[in-house]
């Protein structure tokens, strides 16, 4: 964090799309943080299933180009973040057309904006553009998406690159972390499953670096004030399946640990194929900047304690 010695004197007009999603609500609270303030500009599509009024947000639809034209004609954003997609893996195989809309023609139109206001793009990405075979992975290795939603993100990634803009794409994976209306994320798809008492299987063959949201956010926040371009993986500091990561959940959260029973992918017939072995390593990331993402531990107490200051006790005694 900036002490109040190190204020930046610029002030960069900063516009987040997508405001809805759980990275737009984690910048918002490391804004809030800060001693000091961008001028900064959330804007929804109103896509979102919630209807959220936290942050406060203009509406414009960016996969509208027009629309998305005209508004940032008016604003002049100097940086633009996008963390809007469509994120349902397993819908994308059978809702393709609107998963491009989203994830590559939006892409498109936010480049072509970028290019009118010369604004510097950060767009997030997934480790899902890998296919899984030797995770976790490295800028350097060479992208094999699987499924249809994979596939949209890899070609959103390319439309950044080619668009002939200052870009900054964040590869990510597995983000869970605290949001005021209990967002679904694979620890709230836990802690749920743990409040039936009953047992429940999880896979112990999908393997990742589940990454808190507010640590990317802090993250985001080095490259807007930096302007460091290019590729970036960005993840947590422990690698594990997705049962050993249910198992902390439960055990940071005070569950009963042993609800949790451990199944192979292949007994839950998804409709898209998942990386197996995915994660990314995010060395470069944390060399560049001087920082350190959370282990699954930490960043699990984080959430808790954010929750319990949000007033959701039920999952924070
Ligand atoms: N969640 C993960 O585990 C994960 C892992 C790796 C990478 N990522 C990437 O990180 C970024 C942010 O992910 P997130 O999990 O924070 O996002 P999220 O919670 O799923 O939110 C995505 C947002 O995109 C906007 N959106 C626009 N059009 C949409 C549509 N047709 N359907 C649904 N939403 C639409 C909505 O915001 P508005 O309504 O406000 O516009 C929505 O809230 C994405 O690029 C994602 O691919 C996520």
């Amino acid at each position: 964090m900036y002490t109040f010695r190190e204020i930046p004197e610029e002030k960069p007009k900063v516009l987040i799309i997508g405001s809805g999603s759980k990275i737009a609500e984690a910048l918002w609270r490391v804004y809030k943080r800060l001693p000091y303030t961008d001028d900064v500009f959330f804007m929804t599509s109103g896509h979102s299933e919630y209807d959220h009024k936290m942050p406060p947000s203009d509406s414009c639809d960016f996969t509208n180009r027009k629309e998305l034209k005209e508004y940032c004609l008016e604003l002049q954003p100097n940086v633009i973040i996008n963390t809007a997609a469509y994120t349902n893996v397993d819908k994308a195989e059978s809702e393709r057309q609107l998963a491009w809309n989203v994830n590559v023609s939006g892409v498109e139109n936010i480049v072509a904006v970028c290019r009118l206001v010369d604004a510097h793009l950060i767009h997030f990405s997934t480790d899902y553009v890998f296919d899984g075979t030797h995770g976790p992975y490295t800028e350097t290795d060479t992208p094999h998406p699987l499924g249809y939603y994979a596939k949209t993100k890899l070609a959103g990634e390319n439309v950044c690159i080619g668009g002939n803009i200052d870009w900054t794409i964040i590869r990510t994976n597995v983000l869970y972390g605290a949001t005021h209306l209990l967002k679904p994320d694979f620890v709230m798809w836990v802690l749920n499953k743990l409040a039936e008492k009953k047992p429940f299987g999880v896979v112990n063959d999908q393997f990742s670096n589940p990454t808190l949201i507010d640590d990317i956010a802090y993250f985001t926040h080095k490259i807007i004030r930096s302007r460091k371009k290019g590729l970036f993986h960005a993840g947590g500091a422990d690698w594990c399946s997705r049962y050993d990561f249910a198992r902390m959940i439960a055990k940071v959260f005070k569950q009963d640990e042993s609800l949790i029973q451990p199944i192979t992918t292949a007994e839950l017939h998804q409709a898209a194929a998942r990386p197996m072995r995915g994660g990314v390593i995010p060395f470069k990331a944390e060399a560049t900047f001087g920082i350190r993402f959370s282990g699954i531990e930490s960043g699990l107490l984080t959430m808790r304690r954010q929750l319990q200051m949000d007033g959701h006790h039920e999952w924070a005694l």
